[in-house]
């Protein structure tokens, strides 16, 4: 098991969805069958991550409260702390330097969704580096959006610039950063930006000038999924609708992933199928539970 502790940051007021998220929280919005931060809360379960703080707005934690409880039913725990104030996303890491205790974590952004053959062999590296930070770039057609790599001449990573007007190179750092337990020291030197945040990627920079930053990519087998727009959260959902009806297997399901990793047993995942009863969901959670006739060892 991972003593890597994890953050979901799910704060920020959501004004590029309104008028929808004028009366609920961005990341509780809906991705075609669940909930938006299922998909990034499975991200920190697939890599092995039990002890898991979410930070919300005041006004709404309630409601994460209310979908996710205290994690039990998943066999992890939640922590909730507020973020009075969306000051940027260094910022969780001082919110949450208590609940870390000076453990490795993995922090993932309510609303970032990652599906791709390989990605628990990518997290299992990630969370191996016990030293030192790991980002993942993954190539996007519009990187000015996001926080862009920049390489040097040697291809060695030299900066990473938060929404350039003109990016250095096609590569985004998503929204999944794996750092030790010196990321809250290192936050507390990063200085506001000129819009008044603690930039991710002025931590960020803290770790590279120590040599002590990996980028990994995040090849074009995966799909890094945007819910900014409203446009892009509907795609987002209509991918793992084609995708799940297709292969008859769930796209982020914590009962799912909490089942394989042996943190809940059959009569857990029994209770969660019968809440669910009414849905698609609750039966693919009852066709989870192995039955005597799959039992086919000699
Ligand atoms: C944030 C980060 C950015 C990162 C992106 C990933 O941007 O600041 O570096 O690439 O998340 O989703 P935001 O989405 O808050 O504009």
């Amino acid at each position: 098991m991972s003593t890597r502790k994890g953050i979901i940051l799910a704060g920020g007021s959501g004004t590029r969805l309104y008028p929808i998220t004028m009366g609920i929280s961005k990341q509780l919005l809906p991705v075609y069958d669940k909930p938006m931060i299922y998909y990034p809360l499975s991200v920190l379960m697939l890599s092995g991550i039990r002890e898991i703080a979410v930070i919300t707005t005041p006004q709404d934690q309630d409601q994460f409260r209310r979908t996710l409880g205290d994690g039990s039913q998943w066999g992890v725990s939640f922590q909730y702390i507020e973020q009075p104030r969306p000051e940027g996303l260094a910022q969780a890491y001082l919110l949450a330097e208590e609940f870390l205790a000076g453990a490795p974590s993995a922090m993932v952004l309510g609303d970032n969704i990652f599906f791709g053959h390989g990605l628990p062999e990518q997290l299992a590296a990630a969370d191996a580096r016990a030293t030192g930070g790991s980002v993942f770039g993954y190539r996007v057609a519009d990187p000015e959006r996001y926080g862009v790599v920049d390489f040097g001449p040697d291809s060695k990573v030299r900066r990473i610039v938060e929404k350039p007007a003109v990016a250095p190179s096609p590569y985004a750092v998503t929204g999944l950063y794996f750092l030790d337990g010196s990321a809250p020291v290192r936050a507390r030197a990063v200085r506001p930006s000129a819009r008044g945040e603690l930039e991710i990627v002025d931590l960020l920079g803290s770790y590279l000038r120590d040599g002590l930053l990996s980028v990994e990519q995040m090849g074009r087998g995966y799909a890094w999924l945007d819910t900014g727009t409203h446009g892009s959260l509907l795609d987002a959902g209509n991918f793992v609708r084609t995708l799940s009806e297709r292969q008859g297997m769930q796209v982020g399901c914590p009962e799912e992933i909490a089942f394989g990793q042996g943190w809940i047993d059959a009569a857990a995942l029994r209770a969660r199928a019968a809440l669910f009863s009414k849905t698609a969901y609750g039966a693919y959670l009852l066709r989870l539970i192995p039955t005597a006739a799959d039992d086919r060892s000699p």
